[in-house]
């Protein structure tokens, strides 16, 4: 139902009425990411210290762009840097809107360090070649292994024009690319929009190499449970921001990376690690990766399912045996998310949400791969 006017009202509503309105619509209408069967994206429900503060921010407009605009929130956004880059063996950065920027912010530092072309797996975001097609480089897929990792034999060779990038938890599978693979290439981007946050669990053994990397994205609205626009963009070299930045007559600081203007999204992020602590976003990461592991046990003790693969980073592929997938698919909307592998559909599951209860996720599953006459 459209419950959205026509047309722009010549008279206005007035401000109470617009936002009652909106506020009843949102909460309505929009996906419940904290239900206790939300097992399915990468978009976690947000915690309220964040999305207070998101509010509070916009109530003060600040912008990153100009420091004595948003003096506070400007020393927020350094001292997050000092706190997380050298996790990732990294030097400096700032925030970007989300890894689709900041993936074209590495690549476009890596052309200004002289590269010319982008080599990713097949299983790459679609930001990378994305990027590669905006900044007039050409792009190689290369294949995945069986696991959904970047065939690491495909860098072999001279590639010393060319950035390399490696996913640390592919989009559609959570596949966590060979970060510590030996090639000759003149720059390594890490897209880790999803799986970085893993450094500050106990399957930080999973990111080691990351530290190679000469740019690095992570999305923090993923899992570090941020509400958008909220990803931070990571360099090796601090000289990099010197290729990257711009200046005017009318900046009291060069513009570095590619927006302009920009929301103080440091805030957020910063009040939710510190009211949890190291030991409390762990525990939550740990938690989700503990809930992946138990459905994908329980999908694949279940001959009416078929695993494609265990989870690495929290995700993982099946389908049915025997139902339709499409109706599979529309019978789980609200639990599970689907993709394409090697040309076949299979569900998806991604572990972001720590309200779910897997019990009731393994019922849904249960219940929608019966066939129609066992259905009670
Ligand atoms: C691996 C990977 N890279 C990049 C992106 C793009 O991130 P964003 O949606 O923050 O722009 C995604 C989004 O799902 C992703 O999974």
């Amino acid at each position: 139902m459209d419950i959205l006017e026509k047309n722009w009202p010549t008279d206005g509503w007035g401000e109470q009425k617009a936002q009652n309105f909106f506020e009843v619509a949102i909460s309505e209408r929009s996906a419940a990411l904290g239900s206790h069967v939300c097992f399915a994206h990468m978009d976690p429900p947000t915690p309220s210290v964040a999305s207070h503060l998101v509010g509070l921010n916009a109530a003060h407009n600040q912008n990153l762009l100009h420091p004595d605009l948003s003096p506070f929130a400007s020393l927020v956004e350094r001292r997050l840097f000092e706190w997380l880059a050298p996790m990732y063996g990294m030097s400096d950065g700032h925030m970007c809107s989300g890894s689709t920027i900041g993936n074209l912010t590495g690549l476009w530092a890596a052309r200004e360090a002289g590269a010319m072309r982008v080599i990713a797996s097949a299983d790459a975001h679609l930001s990378i070649p994305k990027a590669a097609h905006l900044l007039g480089m050409s792009y190689q897929s290369v294949p995945t292994l069986s696991n959904g990792q970047m065939n690491s034999s495909a860098l072999a060779g001279d590639i010393t024009n060319a950035a390399v990038v490696l996913t640390a938890g592919t989009t559609g599978r959570g596949a966590i690319d060979p970060l510590d693979a030996e090639y000759n290439a003149l720059w390594t981007h890490v897209d880790a929009a999803w799986a970085a946050p893993l450094m500050l669990t106990k399957h930080n053994d999973l990111l080691v190499g990351i530290d190679r990397a000469d740019s690095l994205v992570i999305s923090a609205h993923k899992w570090f449970y941020q509400p958008k626009d909220s990803a931070l963009v990571l360099f090796k070299s601090a000289k990099t921001r010197d290729n990257i930045s711009f200046n005017a007559d009318y900046l009291a600081s060069p513009n570095i990376g590619i927006q302009g203007s920009r929301s103080a999204a440091a805030i957020p992020l910063m009040a939710t690690l510190l009211a949890w602590g190291q030991s409390g976003l762990a525990s939550r990461i740990e938690g989700d990766m503990q809930n992946a592991a138990r459905v994908a046990a329980y999908i694949d003790a279940d001959s009416t399912m078929s695993l494609k693969q265990q989870p690495t980073s929290g995700v993982f592929n099946w389908r049915p045996v025997q139902q339709d997938i499409d109706k599979v698919i529309a019978e789980l909307k609200d639990v599970a998310s689907h993709t394409i592998i090697d040309d076949e559909v299979w569900l998806r599951q991604v572990a972001a949400n720590p309200h779910v209860d897997i019990d009731k996720v393994c019922e849904r599953i249960t219940q929608a791969c019966l066939p129609p006459s066992y259905r009670g």
